[in-house]
This record gives structure tokens, C-alpha cells and sequence, in this order.
């Protein structure tokens, strides 16, 4: 089954001229060379990306833009997080200044979130900013990274720390790329758009749970394109929102003080989406004990992600002490206040005196995550 092609306009309105469109489809990249050409220059274009996907897709991209005229330089990092660093950076400056890079260069983000942050920063970067797209390759990198510009690297002291807002001029998120995507990593894409649900779309929370789930397991072309549109269109109204209601991105940060907390107490070995539906099932936990929330929120989200794949209690060997101790290294809690989004019921934020997060004590935190769930090894 093709997907349809769907369009969904994103902007930031503090950033003025940021609009861009989120193009979203099944066959895109073959088309890809045709398709950027509004966004080309005249200069080199940089097509950033790591080995795994520069392999599966980057000669036909760069042979199609070749033919319509573009002179493109492979920029090619190893995979992972750990190519997320200034040093790789460094080297993909030095590299594009001595391949000739100029006002008319381009840069393209070919890839997951990794390559989409650091071609981002290097577009920001090189010559005070230049224009880039980004060709979005992981489930996470399209219902998350493609919107909101943000770009960067990590440092020794953690992770994001260094970048740059820097607006796409136009996202293509082909979903026929997601098929040669390894199952854990579409899963972890997945704990991001389960989130959308739980926190700002009901609806889409049910027609998962009535098998749209299992449709994207399946990597129905159809489903994929249909949830990527409506993740997509749900962080664009909120980040359109932010500049008007301070803070409203914080609800994105549903279930993820606990999954920081897990990812620094597990040394980074878990995926974030992982972490993330840990801290999910933690944070519906937290709601039910504390606004009243339906006493099936948690079990309906554990019950989700299990389906999905993902681990919904903390690993063995990962103590609920750890994990506290985790959240509170985070820079965001660095006053020691640990703070969470709790849900009042599915699609339904609850606000705190004039924010989108609670305040919670570390022995509420240690209580729900000393808390076993009964969908625990499926
Ligand atoms: N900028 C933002 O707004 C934003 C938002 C969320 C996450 N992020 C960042 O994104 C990163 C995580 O993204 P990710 O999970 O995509 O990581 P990733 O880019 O490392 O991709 C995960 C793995 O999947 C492989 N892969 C990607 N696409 C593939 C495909 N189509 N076929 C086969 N293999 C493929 C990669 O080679 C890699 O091994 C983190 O660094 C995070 O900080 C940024
Ligand atoms: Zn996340």
C-alpha cells in the first residue's frame, strides 16, 4: 500500500520566516533530487549522515542530486550517540570550508535524530548559518526531531548542551525508509508518539490501542505516514503555542525527568524511548496518586508500550535509588526540586501555578518506581 503524500506546515513564531512544510510519504526519497531542488543553491551541498543509513540511502540521493546539477560532498559520522560530540563537528567544518563551502552551500540531514542534530548545528554554524533540509530516517528523528529546530551535540557533562535553534527549510519524512529500521529502534520511535497520546491526543492513544499500534509494528506504509502527520501536527500547535503560552513545550516532557533519571543510571545503555516509557508509566503512576487520574491510566500505558516492545518497569540491575539519584543530576532539576508533567486523563496536561509541571518529592519518585507492573515479561 502507498501512502498518500501529506503536507504539514511547522513554524516557530518567535523565529520570523521559520514556516517550512513537514513533507510526509512513502516513495519520497526517489523523488527526493526533484523534490529539494526549491531548496538547493548553487554551492556544494553536504549531505550529513551516518554509515548505516549513508549505506542504505545516501549513493542514490547523491547520485540523484548529482543529475540535477548539484555538486554534493558525503559527510559520514559512525552510528550512535556517541558521534554526537564537538569533535565530529570540528571535522565536518573543516571538511565542507575545504571542499569550498559558501553562502549558496546546503546542508542535508540524512538519517536519525544523531545526524539531524549535528547537520542542524553545522548549518547554524558554518559561515554564521546556511540553509539545510532534513531527510528524516528514524521513526523518533520524524515525529520528533522535525520540528522545533533545535540542533546540537552533547558534552562530557551531558547531553544537548551545545546548540543552536536553526529552522529546516523543509522536512521529507519518507516512512518507506522506516522499513529497514531495526524493530527496538522503531519501538523507541513509538514511546514518543504513545506520549503524543497520552498527553495531547486521546484519540490517537485509542486507535493505537485499537491496532494502529500493530499497523505500524507491521510498517504498514498507510499507518506509518497517518501517525508521523498527527505527531507532527501536534508538536507543531504546541511549539506555535509556546510563544504565546510560556513554557507549553514542557508537556512534551512527559516521562522524562524518570527516563533522564533512568538513562544517567543506566550509563545511556537503555534507547531514551525505552527510558522514556519507564518514565511514562512512572509519571501515570504519579497522576493517579496524586490529581486522582483514572485508576487504568498507568496500566492502559504499560499495557501500550508492552505491546510495543518496550520495557515498562526498570531493567534488573538498575536500582530505584539510582534512578532518583539520576533525575536529580539532571540540569533541569539542578535546583534539587524534581518536577514532573502529570496527566489528569488521556490528552489532558494538568497545570501547577501557572506551569505544565508538578513538583514531586524523591520518595513519591522512589514509591511508584519501586512499583512492579502486572504486564511485566510479556
Ligand atoms: N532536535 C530535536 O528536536 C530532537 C528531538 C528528539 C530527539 N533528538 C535527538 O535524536 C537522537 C536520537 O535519534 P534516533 O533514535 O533517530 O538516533 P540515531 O540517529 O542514532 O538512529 C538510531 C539507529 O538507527 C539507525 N537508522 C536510522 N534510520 C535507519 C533506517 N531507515 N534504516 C536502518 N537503520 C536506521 C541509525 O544508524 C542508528 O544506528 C538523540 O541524539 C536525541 O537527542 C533530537
Ligand atoms: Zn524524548
Amino acid at each position: 500500500m502507498t501512502a498518500r503524500t501529506r503536507r504539514v506546515p511547522a513554524s516557530v513564531p518567535a523565529d520570523a520566516g521559520s514556516e517550512y512544510e513537514v513533507v510526509i510519504g512513502s516513495n519520497l526519497l526517489a523523488e527526493a533530487a526533484e523534490r529539494l531542488q526549491p531548496f538547493m543553491g548553487t554551492g556544494p551541498v553536504f549531505v550529513v549522515s551516518d554509515a548505516i543509513v549513508h549505506a542504505l540511502y545516501g549513493e542514490a540521493l547523491v547520485t540523484g542530486l548529482g543529475e540535477a546539477g548539484n555538486e554534493c560532498v558525503n559527510l559520514v559520522m559512525e552510528p550512535g550517540e556517541g558521534s554526537k560530540r564537538r569533535a565530529v563537528v570540528g571535522d565536518m567544518q573543516d571538511m565542507a570550508i575545504a571542499a569550498g563551502a559558501d553562502r549558496d552551500s546546503r546542508v542535508i540531514a540524512l538519517g536519525g535524530g544523531v545526524p539531524g542534530d549535528l547537520a542542524g548545528y553545522l548549518a547554524a554554524t558554518l559561515l554564521r548559518g546556511i540553509p539545510w533540509v532534513q531527510v528524516p530516517t528514524s521513526l523518533l528523528a520524524m515525529v520528533d526531531s522535525s520540528v522545533g529546530g533545535k540542533t546540537g551535540v552533547d558534552t562530557a557533562a551531558g547531553k544537548n548542551l551545545i546548540g543552536a535553534f536553526w529552522q529546516p527549510q523543509v522536512v521529507l519524512a519518507d516512512v518507506g525508509t522506516l522499513d529497514t529500521l531495526p524493530d527496538a529502534e522503531l519501538a523507541a520511535g513509538l514511546a514518543e508518539v504513545i506520549k503524543y497520546g497520552v498527553t495531547l491526543e486521546e484519540q490517537l492513544f485509542s486507535d493505537l490501542e485499537d491496532g494502529l499500534l500493530e499497523s505500524c509494528l507491521a510498517r504498514v506504509p498507510e499507518a506509518l505516514a497517518l501517525v508521523v502527520e498527527r505527531c507532527v501536527s501536534i508538536k507543531a500547535a504546541v511549539v506555535a503555542e509556546d510563544a504565546r503560552e510560556a513554557n507549553r513545550r514542557q508537556v512534551l516532557n512527559y516521562g522524562h525527568t524518570v527516563a533522564h533519571g533512568v538513562e544517567v543510571a543506566a550509563s545511556y545503555t537503555l534507547r531514551h524511548g525505552e527510558a522514556v516509557a519507564i518514565g511514562m508509566v512512572a509519571a501515570a503512576r504519579l497522576s493517579e496518586e496524586r490529581l486522582g487520574a483514572a485508576p487504568d491510566l498507568a496500566e492502559r500505558i504499560a499495557s501500550l508500550c508492552a505491546r510495543a516492545g518496550l520495557p515498562v518497569d526498570l531493567p534488573p540491575g538498575l536500582s530505584v535509588d539510582a534512578v532518583v539519584d539520576g533525575t536529580l543530576h539532571d540540569k533541569k532539576s539542578r535546583d534539587g526540586q524534581l518536577r514532573c508533567v502529570l496527566v489528569q486523563e488521556f490528552g489532558a496536561v494538568s497545570p501547577h501555578e501557572g506551569n505544565w509541571s508538578h513538583p514531586v518529592t524523591v520518595q513519591e519518585l522512589a514509591r511508584v518506581l519501586g512499583h512492579q507492573t502486572s504486564t511485566t515479561g510479556r
